[in-house]
């Protein structure tokens, strides 16, 4: 036969992975193959695969007779608008998608180019782990993965879509990443599943209330989005690598905006309502500064006292950490303080540049936060941006009370530009609480501890006192805030800010 068209011949068995019958199978699970995920994520043309001949080369229990290229995983590169990124995509159409030792050597492979090359790897997770003939040469083949996922931390950034099954020991490789993307009722993570866990603990639980996307996203925030189907997860996806810099020695990418700078919003300077006790929304600040109203909110599920997310000033990104009144006051609690610490962890790590809005009355109070370590966690935050050395320009609105103020990018924690709104409070507590407490002996009737308060609120619930001591650089008008901090930001271009030479530090886990 003509060489090139047994080349064809190859290709085409390898594209086919698992055949037809389980190729529709997928399809039925309202699932797509992974190469046809790959088609989405990826610009139109531009992956160039890897290894797609590579088989298994297992000889147990049958396994020599049956080996289909590729062994279960499609693996690769190509650009996302323009950008590169390896990608790995498991094929559950082939042995479950189950990972061998050679479908490890091909992760591994691209894992190690993209560490090379300073490009970002996003890996389709669709599998039933190890891959049961195999024996240890798999679990062999998990750990090579990995150390790699652990020696790319903080080089290159790597998402993780979980769009099928990842159990056991196969969900610490995702753990890992920065970002794990899941899709509703198709795809679950646990590290032992329901049968076990009904021998064990005789509890009687499905596998999408242990490990699907709502639990993830909701409950345990392992994961940091969930999305309706496998396209959307893609798309969006997309949209996430389009605010990321390729790798840690590179800014991320400078977009062409459509929005003014000196965009003034008179409508923010009756955003905080007059009762300093009543609520409303921090997520219309952050979409009024933001270019365009484009706000990428991460783990908007989970802990949604705090937001996090990526946003774009004068076109290039900026990651927002922003107390949220309207749930649980907007306190800092161990949920919220581990959501940011992480999300402020990621900004550093890859130089993006840090806006806090502040807006918080203190830490949650009471025996589940403290039973279960608000200290250490609360600490994590504190800890994650007093090592930051990127730009950090902080914006208090109202309440910055207590260390809730320390933490939240203070002046004393490196801020470089530390604004306050007129309306700002900045004080050891509230007005009426450090009342009861200095006043104590002379509370008497209502009408004194009311006139206390007022001499409390007077002295403190203005920004003014914290401004004459530098600690808040300048007082500003909510209108113009998107000037001033894109000011801010467009001045810190050039910071250069190093932490002492140490191995690595000891934050508090
Ligand atoms: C080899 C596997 C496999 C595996 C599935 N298959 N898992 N082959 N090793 N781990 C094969 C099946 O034999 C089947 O082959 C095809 O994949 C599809 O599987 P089905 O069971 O038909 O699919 P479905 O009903 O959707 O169920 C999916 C599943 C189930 C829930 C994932 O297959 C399953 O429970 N698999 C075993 C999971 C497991 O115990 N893995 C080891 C976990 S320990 P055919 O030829 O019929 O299409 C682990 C440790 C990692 O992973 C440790 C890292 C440190």
């Amino acid at each position: 036969m003509d060489v090139l068209q047994e080349l064809e011949k190859r290709r085409e068995a390898a594209r086919m992975g698992g055949g037809e019958r389980r190729i529709a199978a997928q399809h039925a699970k309202g699932k797509l193959t992974a190469r046809e995920r790959i088609e989405l994520l990826l610009d139109e043309g531009s992956f160039e695969e890897f290894d797609m001949f590579v088989t298994h080369r297992c000889t147990d229990f049958g396994m020599a007779q049956d080996k289909p290229a590729g062994d279960g995983v499609v693996t690769g590169w190509g650009t996302i608008n323009g950008r590169m990124v390896y990608v790995f995509s498991q094929d559950f159409t082939v042995f479950g998608g189950s990972l061998s030792e050679t479908h490890a050597q091909k992760i591994c492979k691209i894992m190690d180019m993209a560490m090379q090359n300073g490009a970002p790897v996003i890996g389709i997770n669709d599998s039933g782990g190890a891959r049961i003939q195999e024996g240890v040469a798999s679990l062999a083949g998990y750990a090579e993965v990995f150390q790699r996922n652990i020696m790319a931390s903080g080089v290159v950034p790597q998402i993780s879509l979980v769009m099928g099954p990842c159990a056991g020991g196969a969900v610490y490789s995702p753990a890992m990443t920065d970002f794990i993307f899941m899709v509703k009722d198709s795809s679950y993570m646990f590290v032992t599943g329901p049968d076990v866990v009904k021998t064990v603990t005789n509890e009687v639980v499905s596998a999408e209330e242990l490990g699907g996307a709502s639990t993830h996203t909701k409950k345990s925030s392992v994961a940091d989005a969930a999305f309706e189907n496998d396209v959307v997860a893609l798309a969006e996806t997309r949209r996430l690598f389009d605010f990321l810099p390729l790798n840690n020695r590179e800014k991320a990418p400078t977009r062409p905006f459509f929005d003014d700078a000196d965009r003034l919003d008179e409508s923010l300077n009756t955003l905080v309502p007059d009762n300093p006790n009543a609520p409303y929304d921090m997520s219309e600040l952050i979409v009024k500064l933001a270019d365009e109203g484009d706000f990428y909110q991460i783990q908007e599920d989970f802990a949604k006292n705090i937001l996090t997310g990526f946003i774009r000033l004068e076109g290039t990104t900026v990651g927002v950490v922003a107390n949220q009144p309207m749930v649980l006051a907007g306190c800092l609690d161990i949920d919220s303080s581990r959501k940011a610490a992480r999300f402020v962890r990621f900004c550093d790590a890859f130089e993006i540049p840090i806006l806090t809005l502040v807006d918080v009355p203190g830490f949650l109070p009471g025996t589940s936060q403290e039973y279960g370590g608000v200290i250490k966690h609360g600490a994590k935050l504190l800890f994650a941006y007093g090592e930051a050395t990127v730009p950090k320009v902080t914006v208090i609105t109202r309440k910055a009370y207590g260390g809730a103020y320390d933490v939240m990018a203070s002046k004393h924690l490196r801020g470089d530009f530390n604004y306050a709104w007129p309306s700002a409070e900045i004080a050891v507590m509230g007005a009426k609480g450090a009342t009861e407490i200095i006043h104590r002996a002379d509370l008497g009737d209502g009408d004194k501890l009311a006139q206390h308060t007022k001499d409390y609120e007077d002295r403190f619930a203005n920004p003014f006192v914290a401004a004459e001591k530098g600690f808040i650089d300048e007082v500003i008008m909510p209108q113009s805030t998107r000037k001033r901090v894109c000011r801010a930001f467009a001045s810190l271009r050039g910071k250069q800010l190093k932490n002492p030479w140490k191995k690595h530090d000891n934050i508090p886990l």
